[in-house]
């Protein structure tokens, strides 16, 4: 276990990132910033950066992950799928959290709390309407469906869980919005309302829960602002200069975009106390075109 001061604060925690990417890595730098002892874990354990500690193993295969640390006292849980198909969903969403579940237990590990990232795709919702964490979750699609499954799987565990929805992540290398206006063949659908977290927002939201001490099983990780995708992409293509993008007129296409309409609120989190550096698209994106300015690499992930 980590350093306990005396009154039971954990100022030194052991803490395991699984599935250590864009996210799990910001956020674990930021963790040892702040004195953690951190792990990330990830198959291709070499991209791992100093001073987080790489552990080479593959979710999906149990035997490789007998080299889980021990005495945890945090583990997040921030491994994507490789692909968009039911078999990558699962094996990500589910039979990795099952196999990370399975050591942990092997391990009679009793970490403080397990958080995992999961998607604001599961609400179905599609007219428009504000979601929050009491909202129906009943999703349609494949994706949404299995990413349930994961977070029952989580919340049954036994564990001390918490499930934290992210919306559309962007932030630097996350290129295919700006791309998208660039290349000329960015569309929108008119009414149709996107979600969206930068980077080190996420990552912050998810610290900022490993260290408070009453923690909800569920929160939704989503900038102050859910936006009109014509007016996030209009406004994108007025500050790099670029002709607006072409309104979807074709039915089925719009119909089909429409079916994931809702605003997502972050009520909960802001009411824990967490407060977003970057509130709006505005912000966000404001920061990486200024670096685009400068001739830097500007990146962006639609929601
Ligand atoms: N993209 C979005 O807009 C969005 C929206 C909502 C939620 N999310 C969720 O946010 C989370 C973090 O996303 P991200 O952008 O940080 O993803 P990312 O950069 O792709 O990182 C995911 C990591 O998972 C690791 N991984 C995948 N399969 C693995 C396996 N079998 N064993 C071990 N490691 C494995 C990958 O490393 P290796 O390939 O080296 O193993 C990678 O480092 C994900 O759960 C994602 O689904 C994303």
């Amino acid at each position: 276990m980590g350093t306990v001061l005396e009154g039971g604060e954990l100022i030194i925690a052991r803490i395991l990132i699984a599935g250590c990417g864009d996210v799990g890595t910001t956020l674990g730098l930021n963790l040892t910033r702040a004195g953690h002892t951190v792990w990330g874990l990830r198959r291709r354990a070499s991209l791992i950066p100093v001073p987080l500690q790489a552990v080479s193993a593959d979710l999906a295969d149990t035997e490789s992950l007998r080299i889980v640390p021990s005495a945890l006292d945090y583990v997040v849980y921030a491994a994507a799928a490789d692909g968009f198909s039911a078999s990558q969903y699962r094996t990500a969403y589910v039979e990795g959290l099952r196999n990370l579940l399975h050591a942990l237990r092997e391990g009679k590990q009793q970490p403080q709390r397990i958080l995992a990232i999961s998607s604001t795709s599961v609400y179905a919702q599609h007219q428009g309407e504000w979601v929050d964490e009491m909202s129906p979750a009943e999703p349609e699609s494949f994706a949404g469906k299995i990413l349930r499954e994961g977070e029952d799987l989580l919340w049954n565990s036994g564990f001390p869980a918490t499930v934290v929805r992210f919306a559309g992540i962007y932030g630097p290398g996350r290129t295919r919005l700006l791309d998208s206006l660039r290349q000329g063949n960015a569309r929108c659908v008119p009414g149709l309302y996107t979600n969206r977290v930068h980077r080190e927002d996420g990552a912050a939201a998810l610290q900022f829960l490993v260290t408070q001490r009453a923690v909800e099983p569920l929160y939704i990780a989503v900038d102050d602002s859910p936006s009109l995708q014509c007016e996030v992409l209009n406004w994108l293509a007025g500050h790099l200069g670029l002709p607006e993008p072409r309104s979807v007129s074709e039915v089925g296409e719009a119909e089909a975009a429409l079916r994931a309409n809702k605003r997502c609120s972050n009520a909960r989190l802001r009411a824990a106390g967490f407060r977003f550096r970057y509130p709006s698209y505005q912000e966000g994106y404001g920061d990486l075109l200024k670096n685009y300015a400068l001739g830097a690499k500007a990146s962006d992930e639609s929601s």
